[in-house]
């Protein structure tokens, strides 16, 4: 069932979890995002980045989404992930999207509560909760980081936890990214997370947070991540690089094997490991708000 960001990320902030917000750029990783939440349990956030229209574009990916959303039996947000354009989160707002992040984090901090009011205006009429940013990464999905500053992308800013509050009351937003160590990309050192950052920022801003970068980071920072108030943790690099390794090593067996080769051997591959990734990583940002084995098929998510 399609759930807006606002009543999935309350599910999270009442169950003291975060929601895993899997970028979903082809129909295996949609497939493998919303399977692995029903077999689980969990509510799931599946997103379409603006940099990813390349591989696959909002016109054709958007309304897949939202029917396989519409047909879940998990509750599930429809997401537009880091736009930076207001008329392209206008097209995914008329396809039926639930969620949307207006990121203005490349903005001065004015020209960024300008925008992201403006988009939250858009959003209202179409029942959609907003995600903002506020602070900047420096990086973008794929990038290759070596832990402190993306090589030639603009350096990492900190989120600023005394401007959380005036940003947060002046754009209307209804989630947070913050920034605080994690970046974009694989990662090429250990991810040094400050988490001092996201308790100021909930000290001053009490909304639902956002890991960006979320993927290649430990088990215990993602706990202490959703301690200190992390609610949504997107998710992408190292799963696609789990189901590329998986299509490659299908690709080896089957040459051993002298047999031909079919892109749907690729394919199944990378779903059956898109799978298993999305229902680790989801069962560790639910911690205690998961449904214990055995409960999970079929018996979604009912609010407690
Ligand atoms: P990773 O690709 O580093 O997991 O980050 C995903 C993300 O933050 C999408 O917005």
């Amino acid at each position: 069932m399609l759930v807006n960001l606002r009543d999935i990320t309350a599910m999270a902030e009442q169950r003291g979890m975060a929601v895993a917000a899997f970028n979903v750029p082809s129909l295996e990783a949609a497939r493998a995002a919303l399977d692995a939440a029903e077999r689980t349990g969990l509510p799931v956030i599946i997103q379409h980045a603006e940099c990813h229209e390349g591989i696959v574009p909002l016109d054709v990916m958007g309304p897949v989404m939202v029917a396989l959303a519409e047909r879940s039996r998990a509750p599930v947000c429809v997401h537009l992930d880091h736009c930076e354009h207001l008329d392209y989160m206008r097209r995914a707002l008329e396809m039926g999207f639930t969620g949307a992040m207006f990121d203005g984090s490349a903005l001065s901090y004015e020209r960024n509560v300008e925008l992201s009011a403006r988009a939250a205006a858009m959003c209202a009429p179409f029942g959609c909760g907003l995600e903002c940013e506020l602070g900047s990464m420096g990086s973008r999905e794929g990038d290759v980081v070596d832990g402190e500053d993306a090589e030639g992308r603009a350096e990492a800013v900190y989120t600023d936890p005394h401007d959380a509050g005036d940003f947060v009351r002046r754009t209307g937003l209804d989630a947070l990214a913050c920034s605080f160590g994690t970046v974009h990309g694989l990662y090429k050192g250990e991810p040094r997370l400050s988490f001092g950052v996201l308790e100021q920022v909930r000290e001053n801003a009490p909304v639902p947070l956002v890991m960006h970068g979320g993927s290649g980071v430990s088990d215990e920072d993602y706990r202490r991540a959703i301690r200190a108030g992390i609610r949504k943790i997107n998710y992408y690099t190292y799963g696609a690089k789990f189901a590329g390794e998986a299509a490659t090593e299908a690709v080896r067996v089957r040459e051993g094997e002298r047999r031909p080769v079919y892109w749907h051997d690729l394919t199944m591959a990378a779903y059956e490991r898109l799978l298993e990734d999305a229902m680790g990583v989801m069962r560790v940002f639910a911690g205690e708000g998961a449904p214990a084995d055995g409960e999970s098929q079929g018996a979604v998510c009912e609010e407690d």
